[in-house]
């Protein structure tokens, strides 16, 4: 009765993989009691594995004995059964199962553990907290949509490396306790006991190392690794997320992005049966933000932003002209053959949305069914105007435009841009199963940021400009486009990448651009300045978050969901309770003193 041990009740087979062709076979199953139901001297135990689920049935007026046992068991007992594959009777067949046309007769069960009452029912039909799945992370993942998540995960890496294997790429791993180097987000640090004072930080990624390795003469390197970064989270976001990381030497722009299709094409064919057609479509980034108002875009739908400035500089509605007379810009979407979903309190409510992205309002020009039209602007401007901004929109009966004015063109693309994401949420058109990749090229190669106002590198540093704009570095930078590439699935960056600087001469004028002087690039980056004058072959290489390409592969909206232990918003991870405080003794260790503590809640 308490013998919980496997010996002569060694597993034959997995729960779901049971099928009449091994009807007669005699099994022995493991797994977690799902259900147990009493048919009136019949009891059916349904046992899950990560495989699937079977029922196994105990007869009472067969084995009493043996029925009194399953009957002890609760939901989530683990057990083993062994027992008789049997075809079920016609009546009892269960289409809705893939192991619905047959049955364990048992002869033997052992109940290998006992389960307490979970926090939660460990379904896929219930709703459950987030705060409480992440608590108790592996009950969580025993709900059958979370172990297909996992599934799905171990199968694009395997196919990622695979893929990269046959394509020449060595599996090289790069230390996680490194140093800290400005631009980037904030930085993991990790105190040196035995250097007190001084700390390593976590890699942000492995780009510094990789480009090393090519110095190296690796040729081509991957790693599937974690990169760390101290970020505000978001539902694509964590502190500690995963790349697919890779690099090559002797290649330019067309190669990395030739051997990345290869491998897009791959993974949807192996993992989702979905061919994608090859070459993808590129963008260069002014055409994304122009058309798109976004580096990343969804390009699932249509209402695409138009330019309707030299229309609006003329006209007497004083927000449409003082805007591109100082300067500014104005642009539209038509949302077209959809003006009747949205009633004047709906259109106000988006007045408040685009506020949200920093656009100072939203006109908007709507057409009936019957051609009649009602609009916040249309006062102010003479027929022809308004002819001529429908004519520009491709406006027809049931269209809707949204206009937005902007001194600053990135705010009012970016602000539209955010709209027609939000509109075809709404009206249902980004489906989950239609995947439109496409790459963006032509990055800028800086961005001006505020916070320390100066220009910033969009990419890295190490970011090659293109060759016609190489003269621009030192006259004006802010028009240089770099060799820089992102790959774009339905809105989302998949991953992103570069070629990168070989020459060092071009390196040291890369510095001064971002305004770092000589000394301070030597102290920042005085190792790899130095290995480039050793024989630094051309390369260039690109990263792919893979929790995101797992993400969008399931068809889920969290990266979450596809990292088996993540944290919450606030950085957090319920279930291991940390960050936590440590022993004073550990801080001393370290030559570090505390200054704050957060107050735990209880
Ligand atoms: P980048 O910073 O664009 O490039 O990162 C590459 C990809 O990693 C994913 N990603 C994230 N996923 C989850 N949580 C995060 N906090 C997070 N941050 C980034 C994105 C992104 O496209 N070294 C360069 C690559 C290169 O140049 O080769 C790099 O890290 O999907
Ligand atoms: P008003 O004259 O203030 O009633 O504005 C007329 C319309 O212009 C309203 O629909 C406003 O939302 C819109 N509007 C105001 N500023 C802007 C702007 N910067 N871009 C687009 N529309 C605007």
């Amino acid at each position: 009765m308490n013998n919980t041990s496997i010996a002569n009740m060694k597993r034959t087979d997995m729960c779901g993989v049971l099928r009449t062709a091994d009807v007669g076979r005699e099994v022995i199953v493991n797994g977690w009691v799902d259900r147990v139901r009493d048919n009136g001297g019949v009891l059916f135990l349904l046992v899950p594995d990560r495989s699937g689920i079977i029922q196994c049935t105990f007869d009472k007026s067969v084995d009493a004995e043996l029925f009194n046992i399953a009957f002890t068991c609760r939901t989530e007992f683990v057990v083993a059964v062994k027992g008789k594959l049997v075809a079920r009777d016609a009546a009892a067949i269960n289409k809705k199962m893939p192991t619905g046309e047959v049955e364990v007769v048992a002869s033997e069960l052992r109940i290998l553990s006992r389960a307490e009452t979970t926090p939660f029912e460990i379904s896929d039909d219930k709703e459950v907290g987030d705060a409480i799945r992440l608590k108790y992370r592996y009950l969580d993942l025993r709900r059958p949509s979370m172990q297909r998540n996992m599934m799905l995960r171990h199968r694009v890496t395997q196919v990622a490396r695979n893929y990269f294997d046959e394509q020449g790429f060595l599996e090289i791993e790069t230390p996680m306790l490194t140093k800290s180097t400005p631009e980037g987000a904030r930085d993991y640090l990790v105190p040196s006991r035995v250097h007190p004072g001084k700390f390593y930080a976590l890699p942000q990624s492995p780009q510094q190392y990789k480009q090393l390795l090519m110095l190296a003469g690796m040729d081509r390197y991957i790693q599937i690794t974690r990169c760390f970064r101290d970020e505000d989270l978001r539902a694509d976001r964590q502190p500690e997320f995963t790349q697919i990381d890779l690099e090559m030497s002797f290649v330019e722009q067309d190669d990395v992005i030739a051997v990345n299709e290869g491998f897009l094409q791959r993974v949807f064919k192996e993992v989702l049966n979905v061919d994608i057609p090859l070459p993808l479509p590129r963008m260069t980034w002014q055409d994304a933000m122009n058309r798109f108002g976004s580096d990343k875009p969804d390009l699932r739908f249509g209402f695409e932003i138009k330019d309707i400035s030299d229309i609006a500089a003329k006209c007497s509605f004083k927000v449409f002209h003082d805007t591109v007379e100082n300067g500014g810009s104005v642009r539209l979407i038509n949302v077209n053959g959809y003006a009747d979903k949205f009633p004047r309190k709906e259109i106000d409510k988006l007045g408040e949305f685009v506020k949200t992205y920093r656009a100072k309002g939203l006109a908007w020009l709507k057409l009936a069914a019957d051609g009649s039209m009602t609009s916040s602007f249309a006062k102010f401007l003479s027929e022809e105007e308004i002819e001529a901004i429908k004519q520009r929109a491709d406006a027809k009966p049931n269209d809707l435009l949204f206009v937005v004015a902007d001194a600053d063109w990135e705010t009012a693309v970016t602000a539209l841009g955010a709209l027609r994401c939000e509109l075809a949420k709404r009206l249902g058109l980004a489906k989950k199963d239609d995947y439109k990749l496409v790459w963006i090229v032509e990055f800028p190669q800086f961005e001006y940021s505020e916070e320390e106002d100066r220009l910033v590198a969009k990419h890295h540093p190490f970011t090659a400009p293109m060759d016609e704009d190489i003269a621009l570095l030192e006259t004006d930078p802010r028009k240089v486009r770099a060799k820089a590439y992102d790959i774009v699935l339905n809105g989302c960056e998949l991953g992103g990448g570069s070629i990168r600087i070989h020459d060092p001469e071009l390196q040291t004028k890369m510095f001064r651009a971002l305004g770092f002087t000589e000394e301070k690039a030597k102290e920042q980056f005085g190792h790899l300045i130095t290995a480039f004058q050793y024989g630094a072959p051309p390369h260039g290489g690109l990263a792919y978050g893979l929790d995101r390409l797992c993400m969008l592969l399931a068809g889920l909206d969290s990266i979450r969901d596809m990292i088996a232990f993540p944290k919450v918003q606030n950085a957090s991870d319920l279930m291991m309770q940390c960050p936590d405080v440590v022993d004073a003794k550990q801080l001393d260790d370290l030559s570090i003193a505390v200054t704050r503590v957060e107050k735990t809640e209880e």
